[in-house]
């Protein structure tokens, strides 16, 4: 079955009895039930799961640990939905769930109730095509007054209760105080009007980065990009693990990346996703590691003024595609543990991601390829490919490859504790050879 790509809904690792005590919710669903570590493995090399979906893993898997499960899909699947099942006591670890990338965790018996409540509504959405689900995102920019193409809703724990703020898109003075005093937090808007927050998110961002006669001054206009734009990033950044609001970190991670991406298409004319695609073949299109870094890198760089925005969400996009074979996953911190021929053909792979995307015409401005190919060289030139002296590796590069180096520190990892930003800081300024100038710029950006 692990190969069927008609489902409904993704269970892993579910013994036949926790099967049979949600059978009467399950069979209104289509369900893809995988039991093996070789079932789970071609399902991650082969298919895609999409934003806003559910998968399902329980404990009942002899050669695959129920936490690695959780890891790999939320590393390869942004926005979607893993959620652990079990009835044993002894593995209901909450923070060991979260911190592996589990969104939600339910007990059974005890948590019988909500869990077949969660399957029920899946079921409705797929049957109806209704999503009730509200999804948290951030407002960049927003202005009293501001005519918004959604109504944006506050969320009310003591009522468990979401509030709409706007009428027709309008927000009054009032409620602007209210929600300004929110932008710590966030707000709510209906999960199908998505892809409007999306295009709106991108719109203000554009706005403020250009100069128009509006009255309002280059200078004001980059202060208020810049705080947006920190906020954004927090959310980029804290979504694995001790947050209580961990449902709300993972939507706002999937958020940035949509914004950054409208923002790039809208920009430039570039589809990126349909470009990576064609670069890397059907089925692999959601490169998680290649996004997170597109993203952070476009962020640093509207936050800090280095380079352009739309420049590094595209490098950043393709810095790695150069990478074949052993090194998938390879960081710039674990190099040193590869074997000597593993070693230098990874430090080719600045060299061979242009070529390639060369190969497959895709054209880059000669700056963008110039970031994708210093980005491993260093301020003190013992980089690689080329061992560049400083002056001949730009900016941009630096940037590059400090977000690179950021998105693998921040990701979840079994059995670490999570580093603070200024421990990430401290180790990538220590190691990366970034110049001093450009660590001082995003220093005072990234750190908290
Ligand atoms: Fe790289
Ligand atoms: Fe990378």
């Amino acid at each position: 079955m692990g190969a069927d790509k008609n489902f409904d809904v993704l269970i892993i690792g579910f013994e036949p009895g926790l099967v049979t005590l949600l059978s009467s919710s399950l069979s209104k669903l289509k369900v893809n039930s995988l039991t093996t570590r070789g079932e789970v493995e071609h399902f991650l090399e082969h298919y895609q799961i999409g934003a806003g979906s559910t998968v399902f893993v329980s404990t009942a898997m002899q050669d695959m640990p129920f936490l690695e499960v959780a890891q790999a899909f939320s590393s390869l699947f942004i926005g979607v939905q893993i959620v652990f099942v079990t009835t044993d006591r002894m593995k209901f670890q909450i923070t060991d769930l979260k911190k592996n990338g589990f969104s939600e965790s339910f007990l059974l018996p005890n948590d019988m109730k909500i869990l077949t409540d969660l399957i029920d509504d899946i079921a409705l959405s797929k049957t109806s095509g209704i999503k009730k689900r509200f999804k948290a995102v951030k407002l960049i920019d927003l202005q009293a007054g501001q005519s918004l193409p959604f109504e944006v809703s506050t969320f009310l724990p003591a009522n468990n209760k979401f509030i709409t703020l706007t009428s027709s898109g309008q927000l009054s003075e009032k409620k602007f105080e209210v929600l300004k005093k929110k932008s710590v937090n966030s707000v709510y808007i209906e999960a199908n009007n998505i892809e409007k927050f999306y295009e709106f998110a991108a719109e203000q961002m554009i706005a403020l980065g250009q100069a128009t006669n509006d009255g309002v001054s280059q200078t004001e206009k980059s202060a208020r990009l810049q705080s947006n734009v920190r906020q954004l990033f927090r959310s980029v950044l804290d979504t694995s693990a001790g947050t209580s609001d961990f449902e709300v970190g993972r939507d706002l991670l999937e958020q940035s990346k949509a914004v950054v991406s409208t923002y790039v298409s809208k920009k430039t004319g570039l589809d990126l996703k349909g470009q990576l695609k064609q670069v890397l073949g059907e089925g692999q299109d959601s490169y998680a590691h290649a996004q997170s870094v597109s993203t952070i890198a476009c962020l640093i760089s509207m936050a800090t003024g280095i380079g352009e925005p739309e420049d590094l969400a595209i490098a950043g996009l393709f810095h790695d595609i150069g990478i074949q074979g052993i090194a998938q996953d390879v960081s710039i911190f674990d190099i040193s543990k590869l074997s000597e021929d593993d070693r230098n053909n990874y430090k080719l792979h600045p060299l061979v991601s242009v070529n390639l995307l060369k190969e497959k015409r895709i054209t880059l401005t000669a700056k963008i390829s110039d970031i994708i190919l210093k980005h491993h060289e260093r301020f003190d030139g013992k980089g690689f490919p080329e061992q560049l002296a400083a002056h001949r590796i730009p900016q941009e590069a630096y940037l590059l490859a400090y977000a690179d180096a950021l998105e693998y520190l921040s990701r979840p990892k079994p059995g670490q504790a999570k580093l603070s930003s200024l421990q990430m800081h401290e180790l990538i300024s220590s190691q990366l050879g970034i110049a001093p100038e450009t660590l001082k710029s995003i220093k005072a950006f990234v750190v908290v």
